[in-house]
């Protein structure tokens, strides 16, 4: 115990190597949040790696990954304090994440969600035979060479890419690196989503290659377009929505910021035979408000713009962004036509969100309907208990 602090009666020697947390980091792991910050510490350890943790008065609360750089300095990874961590444990884990993703109509998907799947700080995404892998703790980064065994045993990819230029890595004290950890990567791999065929690029391309958390909605949206009609992809990325849209409308504009994305997007439209695709690379504000200057309409319009909000503190100008490209996209689609918005900030919770759209709505002076609302699939959990795992929100809307 550090000196000065009050021993309780009946007071337990901890382990001597065990972390000690306050009263209160114990209590968020009842309440089934694996994080403990800095500031609920009591005596913590030195090097990043699995230890032992106790509350103040030694009782064990179970085992965590302990970064000794990061605010979130524990994540709960095992409550049984006599478990042995090793490859089987992580292998079991593992397959327990990937049982509970049954029936994918894709061949690429998440197969790890970090703390949604009790496996902190852990991504793990499938592309077709190969896997791209984020460690995202220091704590976690200690294990690379075991969990890069369980994921060949269990997974049997062809290669296993580790794509450790995410930027929360630096919070960890860790390097920036994209490195091959198993077998071998294609600088390109083809997918399927549904009926639709991408080419992806694991090592360069946004997140671990491609925005798998939008599946479902992109798959649900495709039999929203109205055939034969107009539809706007904003904010396409490489032609997520737009190649769904465009197997049955007549034609489709997908619009993003990005040159290498917007030219993939044309190869992909290629790869589906699509020929009804028109690419454009631009800045979304602009876009839209040519848009509506030249009064061109759609029959459907998408919003899926990055992530504005990446602090709290960023919120009332993420907000502020938000209203500004759903106002001019209501005002692209037709009379009785749909606007499918989402975000995927954290920060943007669905109350926020809902009035951001009530208030574009106001200012639109269209009528605006939800028609439905838009979450995360079943390989992107979101567990109520830990409220950071839930993040991308979105609505239909039916605009008159
Ligand atoms: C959330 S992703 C879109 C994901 C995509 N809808 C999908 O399902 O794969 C956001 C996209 O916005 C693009 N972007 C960022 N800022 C932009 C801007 N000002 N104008 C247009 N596109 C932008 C990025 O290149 C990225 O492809």
């Amino acid at each position: 115990m550090p000196s000065g602090r009050k021993i309780a009666a009946g007071y337990i020697p901890p382990m001597s190597s065990a972390v000690i947390v306050s009263n209160r980091g114990a209590a968020r792991w009842v309440r089934g949040h694996p994080w403990i910050f800095a500031s609920d510490i009591i005596r913590g350890a030195t090097d990043p790696g699995i230890v032992p943790v106790t509350d103040d008065r030694g009782k064990p609360l179970g085992q965590a990954l302990w970064s000794p750089q990061s605010e979130i300095r524990l994540r709960l990874l095992e409550r049984d304090p006599s478990r042995t961590i090793d490859t089987a444990w992580w292998r079991a884990r593992i397959a327990a994440a990937l049982a509970r993703r049954p029936a994918i109509d894709a061949t690429a998907f998440r197969i790890v969600h970090g703390e949604s799947d009790g496996l902190p700080s852990l991504i793990v995404d499938r592309y077709d035979q190969w896997v791209v892998a984020q460690l995202l703790s220091a704590g976690l980064e200690r294990y690379r060479a075991d969990v890069i065994e369980a994921l060949e045993s269990l997974l049997e990819p062809a290669g296993i890419l580790l794509r450790h230029d995410a930027a929360v890595r630096r919070r960890e004290g860790l390097p920036q690196e994209v490195v091959v950890a198993a077998g071998a990567i294609p600088d390109e791999i083809e997918i399927r989503e549904g009926a639709v065929r991408y080419l992806v690029q694991p090592r360069t391309g946004q997140k671990t290659g491609a925005f798998l958390d939008q599946r479902e909605n992109r798959l649900a949206c495709a039999a929203l377009m109205r055939p034969g009609g107009r539809g706007l992809d904003c904010f396409s990325y490489h032609g997520s929505f737009a190649l769904h849209l465009a197997a049955r409308a007549g034609t489709v504009l997908a619009i993003d910021a990005s040159a290498e994305a917007i030219a993939r997007g044309a190869r992909n439209a290629e790869l589906n035979g699509f020929g009804n695709i028109a690419w454009r690379q631009a800045d979304a504000f602009e876009a839209l408000r040519e848009l509506g200057r030249a009064k061109e309409t759609f029959d459907l319009v998408v919003v899926d713009p990055p992530a504005f909000a990446k602090s709290r503190a960023a919120l009332p100008g993420a907000i502020n962004g938000y209203r500004d490209v759903n106002l001019h996209a209501m005002r692209l689609v037709s009379p009785g036509g749909l606007l499918v918005s989402a975000s995927c900030s954290f920060h943007l919770r669905w109350p926020d969100f809902l009035a951001m759209l009530g208030s574009a709505a106001a200012d639109s002076g269209r009528r605006v309907t939800v028609v439905s609302h838009l979450t995360q699939p079943i390989d992107h959990p979101e567990v109520l208990s830990i409220p950071e795992s839930g993040y991308l929100k979105g609505a239909v809307l039916r605009v008159d």
